[in-house]
């Protein structure tokens, strides 16, 4: 060939493909070129390839990312565990964020077991308005706006509650309401998921509220008003006054409900 130091690879000549040419070019045997010259062996070139392909095989085998990691699906059975389930029931004593309840009185109406006759925060006028709006909303259906128990849902069938002016719930604790409202009473159910806890509070204090007005005397109206309170039984409309408002002299107890329908 025309270069005698240099064998041919391949079919292309330097003509036609000089770059072909050049690379193909292999050094005569024993002829040692400075290092940095030197070119690869071709078996050297494979066995790189080799190890490269091999890494990325093994990488990609090795791949977890957080879209790919073990995992239980919901309730799926697990072998793990000895009771078979990998859906863990929580650690004693774990409370969920902004659940924690200290505060015995405020929560729950009793401290150490018993049903407290204390309010845990001052009721202002404040409070009572706000209990007055939440009792007309959620009990007054049931057991009517003065507490007598002569709601609409009760005048249509439902059990016939108490009224609150018998002297039972009369002398009962603030407690016992807060508690009837959480955890519910008889036939009357739970109003806790209903009624946050300072809203129950607040309709305790309007029940107490309710309370005093339908067992006050004369002596608790204000003197202005008694004048006129006077001056109207005179005309002999009070007794009508009177029945509005659900007191009708007497205590009232669960024989109510025949009682008004005689009055109506
Ligand atoms: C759907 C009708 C209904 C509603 C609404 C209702 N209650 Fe009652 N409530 C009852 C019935 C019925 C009873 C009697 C339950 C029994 O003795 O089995 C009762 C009983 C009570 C008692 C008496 C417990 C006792 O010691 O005898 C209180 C206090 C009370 N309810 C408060 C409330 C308050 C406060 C609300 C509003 C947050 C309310 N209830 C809403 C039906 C209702």
């Amino acid at each position: 060939m025309r270069n005698e130091r240099h064998i041919v690879g391949g079919h292309g000549s330097d003509v036609c493909a000089p770059w072909s040419w050049a690379r193909r070019a292999r050094p005569v045997k024993n002829e040692r070129l400075p290092a940095d010259k030197e070119p690869r062996k071709r078996w050297t070139n494979v066995m790189i390839g080799m190890g490269v392909g091999l890494c990325l095989v093994l990488v990609s085998g090795c791949r977890l990312d957080m879209h790919d990691q073990p995992r239980y699906k919901p309730l799926a059975p697990s072998r793990f565990f000895p009771d078979g389930r990998s859906a863990r029931p929580l650690v004693k004593g774990t409370v969920a964020r902004g659940h924690l309840r200290l505060d015995d009185h405020f929560y729950t109406g009793k401290v150490n077991g018993q049903l407290v006759d204390t309010f845990p925060f001052p009721i202002t006028r404040q409070v009572l308005e706000r209990g007055r709006e939440r009792y007309n909303i959620f009990c007054a259906v049931c057991h009517d706006r003065t507490g007598s128990g002569r709601g609409m849902i009760v005048e249509r069938g439902f059990p016939h509650p108490p009224s609150f002016h018998i002297e039972r719930l009369q002398k009962a604790p603030v407690g016992h309401f807060y508690d009837v409202i959480t955890n519910g009473f008889g036939r009357m159910y739970s109003y806790a998921s209903r009624i946050p806890p300072r809203d129950r509070w607040a309709i305790v204090a309007y029940i107490r509220a309710l309370q005093l007005s339908q067992n006050a005397t004369l002596d608790d109206v204000p003197p202005k008003e008694r004048a006129k309170l006077l001056a109207s039984s005179a005309a002999g409309d009070g007794g009508a006054g009177a029945d509005e408002q659900g007191s009708n002299g007497t205590r009232s107890t669960t024989d109510d409900r025949s009682r008004t329908k005689n009055h109506e």
